[in-house]
């Protein structure tokens, strides 16, 4: 089915000047961007994106990391988007990764790697909505 997922491009990867090498593995493998917005996020933005990570070990540094610099938000549009997507990113640690995904060849640490994506048609529809209060995510 063609679904939408919600994209982060992290700090480490925008103040590598790479946000057009990720945008084109999303583009040359049929993920169509059709939102997008820099933003650097606040505390209470990053708190709130990662609310269901709050009681875990890593959530206060995974926050510090996000507010470190501007992100770049974007919805992704296509076949199976959330899973092509998580299949170009890789594994979340990037030394777990599989060679050629965009965390292995750009990501430096678990928490500096590169890409957030929505896991799940439910997580995507509120992590858009979260940064696109207005796309209407109900329509075709
Ligand atoms: P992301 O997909 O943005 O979702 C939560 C983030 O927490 C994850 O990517 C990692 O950058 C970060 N993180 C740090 N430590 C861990 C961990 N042990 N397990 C999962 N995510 C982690």
């Amino acid at each position: 089915p063609v679904e939408r997922t919600l994209s982060i491009i992290k700090p480490d990867a925008v103040a590598k000047n790479i946000i057009g090498k990720i945008y084109s593995r999303f583009e040359d493998n049929g993920l169509k961007i059709i939102a997008a917005r820099m933003l650097h996020l606040s505390q209470a933005d990053a708190e709130g994106f990662y609310a269901v990570h709050r009681s875990r070990p890593f959530f206060n540094d995974l926050v510090k990391f996000m507010i470190s610099g501007p992100v770049v938000v974007q919805v992704l549009e296509g076949e199976d988007a959330i899973k092509k997507n998580r299949d170009l990113m890789g594994a979340t640690d990037p030394k777990k990764a599989e060679k050629g995904t965009i965390r292995a060849d750009f990501a430096d640490s678990i928490d500096a790697n590169a890409v957030h994506g929505s896991d799940a048609i439910e997580t995507a529809a509120v992590e858009i909505a979260y940064f696109f209060p207005s796309l209407n995510i109900y329509s075709r």
